[in-house]
């Protein structure tokens, strides 16, 4: 810490898609349980640099402000994680806050994740109980598929997993350790494994399953412990077994 009363920020800028990123500094007067979005929320009240120079409030996401909504995932020093969570008590100063580097830039810490809703849209990551008429309740989960599912369950669509992966890049298209393991979330699910063909048969070749290098950076940077390399390894058993299917029944 610079000293103790002060918390020093770092922050990446990027004005708008298209323009130059650069840095700025801040200094903010330290409280004891601040954490990055409290900081930010600081900053934007008083948006004046370290340097005394007036500037545009930062932009960044945030919602719920207690790890749920996945919306404030950035880079803080250096790491994929969530501002909400991260106490700048716990953190190396001067913190340094960037945008994920993997997904395009709205402004500033604000990143497009939409691609993670088009790869959930592309394995079917849902139940499917559309219909015309009521169809009524759905059959009971038994106890050990509820204690498979419900950490599957917990997903908050951050990102994190995809912008720690060496896999996750446009040479390769993956879909990412995410949507993977929503595949075995709903694969496991009594009614949403009615698609559970579609599911495996969209994660066979280029950018499916066999991108992942087993390199376990996603599980690292999880912030709600999901097992995704226990989901990567059963669901690539899944799809290797639907392959062998497949070859003998063509
Ligand atoms: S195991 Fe490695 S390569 Fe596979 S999804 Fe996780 S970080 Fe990416
Ligand atoms: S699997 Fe974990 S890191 Fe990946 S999007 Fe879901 S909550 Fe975030
Ligand atoms: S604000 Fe919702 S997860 Fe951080």
């Amino acid at each position: 810490m610079a000293n103790s009363k002060t918390v020093i920020i770092k922050i990446k800028r990027q004005d708008n898609p298209n323009s130059k990123p650069y840095w700025e500094e801040f200094e903010l007067p330290y409280r004891p349980g601040m954490n990055v979005t409290s900081s930010l929320m600081d900053i934007a009240a008083n948006p004046i640099t370290r340097q005394g120079k007036a500037t545009a409030p930062v932009t960044y996401d945030s919602n719920c402000l207690e790890e749920v909504c996945g919306s404030c995932a950035m880079l803080i020093n250096g790491r994929a994680r969530m501002a909400c969570s991260a106490l700048i008590d716990k953190l190396d100063q001067p913190v340094r806050l960037e945008p994920f580097s993997k997904f395009p830039i709205v402004r500033d810490l604000s990143v497009d994740r939409s691609v993670l809703f088009e790869n959930l849209k592309k394995v079917k990551a849902w139940v499917p109980t559309d219909g015309t008429y009521d169809l009524g309740s759905g059959p009971r989960q038994s106890a050990e598929q509820q204690e498979l599912n419900y950490p599957l369950s917990r997903c908050i669509s951050c990102c994190c997993c995809m912008e720690a992966c060496p896999q996750f890049n446009d040479k390769t298209g993956f879909v990412g350790a995410a949507a993977i393991s929503q595949v075995r979330l709903f694969n496991n699910h009594p009614t949403g494994k009615a698609l559970k063909i579609e599911r495996l048969k969209a994660l066979m070749g280029d950018g499916g399953i066999q991108e992942c290098g087993y390199a376990q950076n996603c599980v690292e940077v999880c912030p709600k412990d999901i097992p995704l390399t226990k989901s990567i390894a059963d669901v690539g058993g899944q799809v290797m077994w639907q392959a062998i299917k497949d070859l003998f029944r063509s």
